[in-house]
């Protein structure tokens, strides 16, 4: 089977109702980043940090996946399916997704503060101060804070060089480094991108643009490309 890899951002669950961060009324409205994404926020105020993330988890164990995700569940079927995504949701998962990697952490587990090799699935939506790791260190929301590195952006950036195909959904395609990895797809790739608005991408004739939300545009990109394979 032909390997269909795939770029997701923020997009990808707003039809779940869960919000994107740039775009009208999206969360870096609503809050600086700075004061609630950063290590500087952890060390100013670990409260606010603590109880942004909860409230976003709370939305989430709320919400369920939506049309796109499970068209990229189901496409399983006909392609070697790799997604690569920048939510820190699961509901690649629970649509049903197989492999999916994590760029920018899981919202629904915490990791320690001395170790970050220790990780831990958060039972329901709250994480509290004074929940510790098994070495006695707070413990932080296992995601990744502005100005901190991003861990598998080497594992994915050698995943893009496999596809066959490469498709971004709903990201806007500011945040480096993973708006950086259309630049590894290879030569003999096609690349789509869906996004009902006009996102920077480089001008190629091997780019398809679906100027739609993740689940009409994922109808039309099944048609185009189950209609070529
Ligand atoms: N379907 C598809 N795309 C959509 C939809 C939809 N229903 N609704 C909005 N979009 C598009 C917007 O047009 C925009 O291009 O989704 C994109 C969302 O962009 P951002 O809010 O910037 O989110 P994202 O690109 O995922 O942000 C990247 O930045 O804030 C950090 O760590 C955070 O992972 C995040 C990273």
């Amino acid at each position: 089977m032909k390997r269909l890899v795939v770029l997701t951002g923020a997009g990808m669950s707003a039809e779940s109702g869960l919000k994107t961060f740039r775009e009208m009324g999206g969360l870096w409205e609503e809050y600086d980043v700075y004061e609630v994404a950063s290590p500087t926020a952890w060390e100013r105020d670990r409260e606010l940090v603590l109880r942004f993330y909860n409230e976003r988890r709370k939305l989430l164990l709320d919400s369920a996946p939506n049309r796109g995700h499970l068209i990229l569940a189901e496409l399983e079927d006909s392609f070697d399916v790799r997604i690569i995504t920048q939510n820190v949701d699961d509901l690649h998962e629970r649509a049903g997704s197989s492999r999916v990697l994590h760029l920018h952490g899981e919202l629904r587990k915490s990791r320690s503060t001395v170790d970050p090799h220790l990780i831990y699935p958060i039972e329901g939506w709250e994480l509290k101060e004074g929940d510790l790791c098994e070495k006695g260190s707070q413990l932080r929301p296992h995601v990744v804070w502005f100005g901190e590195p991003v861990p598998a952006i080497g594992e994915a950036a050698e995943m893009v060089q496999t596809a066959d195909l490469f498709l971004v959904i709903g990201t806007s395609m500011n945040v480096y480094p993973a708006a950086g990895l259309i630049s590894y797809v290879p030569g003999h790739a096609p690349i789509f991108i869906i996004d009902p608005n006009v996102v920077p991408v480089p001008d190629s004739s091997r780019i398809t643009i679906i100027r739609k939300k993740a689940g009409e545009g994922l109808e039309e990109f099944m048609n185009i490309t189950l209609n070529d394979a």
